[in-house]
């Protein structure tokens, strides 16, 4: 036959030592969490909120269509010479030919506009904004042009040899086309920086 211990109750002060302890050890895990939370990147390369790497075979040709790239919210598109000469082009606005990268989604109230190649300009399903290839909004209740991506051209050795006006410089959209270098082999794309389009609210022309 075993005789049971009674069990010794702890004292007040001891209660208020391990609720005091727990206490603590609960504050440095958040904080531990928190510094993990924050140290760590944010976005992965090539998912969208970072840069997307792409080999120049990827682009659009001059003034073809614009490449469809879903999975990170962009439509890529290489303006040639008939897109810089467009009538329907905004007056006050010039175009410079070249490759943009712009966001997909409408700047007038979010939705995602399609490419009409009937019509060879984006088309917004749901209150009618269309916008040409440049990313030139030329009609329905936007108000400016379309929101784009900062791009460089990389050479097979890493270096930067172009890049659009909008990386670190704090240029203007205007410089947002840039044509591609002979030497460049890939296309990087920061979709952490989204670029606002300029304010744009002139009729196009010949719509
Ligand atoms: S959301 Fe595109 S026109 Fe309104």
């Amino acid at each position: 036959m075993t005789i049971a211990t009674p069990a010794v109750p702890i004292t007040r002060r001891e209660f208020l030592y391990y609720v005091w302890g727990a206490s603590i050890a609960l504050f440095m895990a958040e904080m531990g969490g928190a510094f993990i939370w924050f140290a760590l990147p944010r976005f992965k390369e090539g998912e969208f909120g970072g840069i997307i790497t792409l080999p120049i075979s990827d682009l659009p040709t001059p003034d073809s269509g614009p490449k469809d790239l879903p999975d990170v919210r962009i439509w890529l598109v290489n303006i040639g010479d008939a897109r810089v000469g467009d009538n329907r082009q905004p007056n006050d606005y010039t175009v410079k030919p070249g490759v943009r990268a712009l966001y997909k989604i409408c700047v007038h109230l979010g939705c995602l506009y399609k490419w009409v190649p009937t019509n060879d300009r984006f088309e917004c399903p749901c209150h009618g904004s269309k916008y040409l290839a440049s990313g030139s909004r030329i009609d329905g209740p936007a108000t400016r042009n379309l929101d784009s991506f900062p791009i460089e051209f990389v050479d097979d050795a890493g270096n930067v040899v172009a890049q659009s006006g909008t990386i670190g410089a704090g240029n203007s959209e205007e410089g947002g086309a840039v044509e591609i270098p002979a030497e460049a082999v890939a296309i990087r794309i920061d979709t952490g920086q989204r670029v606002e389009g300029a304010p744009n609210t002139q009729p196009g022309g010949g719509i």
